[in-house]
């Protein structure tokens, strides 16, 4: 099993903080905000890394990190030019991932649950995670069928079609990188991760599992100050760095 943390983006919703820096370095309580993914893939067990970043940003990253090796893990990296999009991550990734499966995890969310049994036991197809949200409009939706099977994945529907939200995190087998390829640009001219669902979904193949603990993407101000209090009261004691 290999690691992507995408961590490049624009980051407009927290601007003016980050005119000068990426949303993935700023701190959330007492460590910049990309610990949090890193803690969640390294607790899995997976010791090979790649970070994907914005071009301004890339030599902060690397100051911050470096090789990985003070944290016992391979840490490598790779310019995302522009924001094109989740599934680009797949694209840019598509030599370091070769015939491995893969975890993607978002550099700006923060997990309170375990997912290590997951990315451990995952033998193929494609396996995302679902929480109940009171604002599904912000994010990538799935209903279920009466039998809690995935029936439809949509990304920031216009019409309510249930509260379950995609989180930021992802596992695919390597197949994930000809479908990414495949993938065309949607209205917002972005290579939407919920077209690689929809794939495996009609494979049959896609696994969605619950998110029981809290969940955030620190993306803007008001969910980057509750991911503050989340680490300082439920973290602190789950994190390996
Ligand atoms: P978003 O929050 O959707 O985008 P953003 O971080 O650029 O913020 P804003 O909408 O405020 O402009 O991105 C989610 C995460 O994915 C975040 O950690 C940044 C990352 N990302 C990339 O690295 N590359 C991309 O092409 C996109 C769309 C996001």
């Amino acid at each position: 099993m290999k690691g992507i943390i995408l961590a490049g983006g624009n980051a407009t919703r927290l601007r003016p903080c980050t005119e000068i820096t990426s949303k993935q370095l700023l701190p959330v309580y007492n460590r910049p905000m990309i610990y949090y993914p890193l803690n969640t893939l390294i607790k899995a067990g997976i010791e090979d890394i790649l970070i994907i970043v914005a071009p301004d940003y890339a030599e902060k990253f690397l100051h911050l990190l470096g090789s990985g090796e003070k944290f016992g893990i391979k840490i490598s990296y790779k310019v995302q030019e522009t924001p094109r999009g989740l599934a680009d991550a797949f694209i840019i990734g598509d030599g370091f991932i070769g015939n491995d499966n893969v975890t993607m995890i978002l550099g700006d969310n923060i997990f309170e649950d375990d997912l290590s049994e997951h990315i451990k036991n995952f033998t193929g197809g494609g396996k995302v995670f679902a929480k109940k949200v009171s604002d599904p409009e912000r994010f990538g939706v799935v209903r279920f069928d009466e039998s809690m099977k995935a029936d439809t994945i949509i990304e920031k529907p216009s019409e309510w079609i249930s509260d379950y939200a995609l989180t930021g995190v992802y596992i695919f087998d390597s197949r994930v990188i000809e479908v990414a390829r495949s993938v065309k640009p949607s209205a917002r001219g972005e290579i939407e991760i919920v077209d690689l669902h929809n794939w495996y979904l009609e494979q049959n193949e896609l696994e969605v599992a619950m998110i029981t603990g809290a969940w955030l993407d620190a993306g803007t101000f008001d969910s980057y100050l509750e991911a503050q209090i989340l680490a300082k009261e439920k973290l602190q004691d789950k994190m390996v760095i």
